[in-house]
């Protein structure tokens, strides 16, 4: 749907790597261009018109955002660099003075570098334990299996909503259920879900949610932390500069601004707030539902061709996203993706940044499709008669 919105696709581009980084829609860069060409101007710091009118946009992204996830407040939404930098100041921002000595955070070995190593530095730091969920069969978190890992000391629970290698989506909302039951932190790393399926923080309960702009038709180098007001009070800030600070003075006194100003020190990525802005208007003029039953419909199709190949193994059939990983057998992964570049097919290849996924899964590199709104059965099907050719892949890899 709505292909001519991105004039990348005018040539013969099959994009499949959309749980690296989504295409952008005309829209959003252009209106990244109007900032930087018709009124650029800091934020919060100008008062002639042009810096106005930038706060007044920056500002109200905060407002898109908040209706977007349903937050409570605007106050509860921070921008960040990406869900990277988002999760990073859950853990070392909150988590850390949160938690002491051997109080247990549970994550899952499905989850991205980012929502996994933070947490094992601050085992490290601070002598807490990072413990995994077990999983069933389908590599899905069950509410039996969360419920038989929380302990006396759980006081944290970490998860991806989508996981971006499996592509299993979680139901938070039961999860948060659990976790508000025993008065746990409920972490989600939405990067993989937000722009494709609808999320609601309250509904879920959660404390803390993290998602990059780039993953949903906006620009890279932004995001979004969002924390539950009487949390974020609680959080400290990582970063000091301009821009959120009430007054400093040289005998050492100081006050930093309120939420979620003393967040964002120094010059922010404006130009990104707005894109992502934009994006935001143009998935929600679309609808998340009707992009995720695309997506499914897709996933379906692909499954069903795709199992008709011989020698492709794919490892997440039964997953409900638009995300599938598959290998050809006794064809290392990189291979198969050089392999369909060549038929300009892009796909992500390796262990897609989830490196103790292995443990489950049992293979350490696959290829990933990850669709979008854009993608269509055609290109499905040109990767299908491509995928035939597999006696191929090694004619042209030097
Ligand atoms: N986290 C991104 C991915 O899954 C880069 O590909």
């Amino acid at each position: 749907m709505n292909r001519d919105d991105f004039p990348i696709l005018k040539d013969d581009l099959i994009y499949f790597d959309n749980g690296a980084t989504t295409l952008k829609p005309r829209r959003v860069v252009d209106k990244i261009v109007e900032y930087y060409t018709e009124y650029t101007s800091n934020a919060h710091r100008g008062d002639y018109k042009n810096s106005v009118k930038v706060d007044a946009l920056y500002e109200g992204v905060r407002d898109k955002v908040k209706d977007l996830i349903n937050a409570e407040s605007p106050k509860e939404i921070v921008f960040t660099k990406g869900t990277t930098e988002s999760l990073n100041n859950v853990v070392f921002g909150f988590a850390k003075n949160y938690l002491h000595r051997d109080d247990e955070v549970l994550i899952t070995k499905s989850e991205h570098a980012s929502n996994v190593l933070p947490w094992q530095v601050l085992e490290k730091k601070i002598g807490i334990k990072v413990k995994y969920i077990p999983l069933d069969e389908n590599h899905n978190i069950t509410e039996e299996n969360l419920e038989k890992a929380i302990t006396d000391k759980t006081k944290i629970v970490s998860i991806a909503h989508v996981t971006n290698a499996m592509g299993d989506v979680r139901d938070i909302e039961s999860i948060g259920e659990i976790c508000k039951k025993h008065n746990l932190i409920f972490v989600v790393d939405a990067a993989q879900s937000i722009g494709h399926i609808q999320v609601d923080v309250q509904k879920a309960n959660v404390s803390f949610l993290a998602f990059s702009s780039h993953k949903m038709l906006g620009p890279t180098g932004v995001g979004v932390l969002y924390g539950k007001k009487e949390l974020l009070e609680k959080t400290e800030v990582l970063e000091y500069g301009g821009g959120m600070n009430s007054y400093f003075e040289s005998n050492g006194t100081y006050e930093l601004k309120n939420i979620p100003e003393r967040f964002e020190a120094g010059t922010q990525n404006i130009a990104g707030v707005i894109g992502m802005g934009e994006a935001i208007d143009y998935l929600r003029e679309i609808g998340l539902e009707k992009i995720h039953q695309h997506e499914l419909e897709l996933k379906r199709y692909a499954v069903e061709k795709m199992k008709q190949i011989p020698n492709i193994k794919i490892y997440n059939e039964n997953t409900s996203s638009g995300i599938l990983i598959f290998n050809i057998d006794k064809v290392f992964s990189q291979d198969t993706a050089i392999f369909l570049d060549q038929f300009n097919i892009s796909v992500r290849s390796g262990n897609h940044c989830a490196k103790i996924l292995k443990d489950e899964i049992k293979v350490t590199n696959t290829c990933r499709i990850s669709f979008y709104l854009y993608n269509t059965k055609e290109e499905i099907d040109k990767l299908v008669e491509v995928l035939n050719r597999q006696d191929e892949v090694y004619d042209n890899i030097v």
